[in-house]
């Protein structure tokens, strides 16, 4: 039996990537910084650590598919400065032992994420911090796995 002939190419789609107006989705990855965060030891007069990390995040950010948002705790108090990253309908990570310089790394994690074709962040290509520094993964809304 003779197959019937594709009726699309790749070649022949749209090119939907193409757009100079303004964004029109949500962004794939927003990466939530904890403006509050203080590296342990800090005396209490001195400005959170956590509010030099979240402006750092903001001054470098570029990729209009990550959209940075300070946030004020996210209950890993103890585990130095924290960010986490959610991505709708992937998971979402907690990170934690970050300081004010992390935020290259940070930015990096969150392109990674938001190209993953798996909802996962690629352990391949994640900046080190973001592996030595990962406190939590939690799955996405409706996942389920096989009972073992
Ligand atoms: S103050 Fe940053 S996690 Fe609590």
């Amino acid at each position: 039996m003779e197959r019937p002939a594709p009726t699309e190419t790749p070649d022949d789609r749209p090119d939907d990537t193409a757009s100079a107006g303004p964004r029109d989705a949500a962004p794939a990855v927003t990466l939530f910084v904890c403006q509050t965060c203080r590296t342990p030891g800090t005396p209490p007069e001195d400005a959170p650590q956590g509010a030099r990390l979240a402006e750092a995040v903001r001054a470098a950010a570029h990729d209009p598919d990550v959209e940075v948002k300070p946030v004020r705790c996210l209950s890993n108090c103890k585990r130095g400065l924290s960010a986490a990253m959610v991505r709708a309908g992937g998971w979402s990570y907690v990170f934690g032992d970050l300081t004010p310089a992390s935020a290259p790394d940070l930015l990096a994690g969150a392109t990674l994420f938001a190209g993953s074709t798996d909802g996962l962040m690629p352990w391949r290509g994640r900046p080190d911090c973001l592996k030595r520094g990962m406190i939590a993964r939690v799955p996405p809304l409706f996942f389920t796995e096989e009972p073992r």
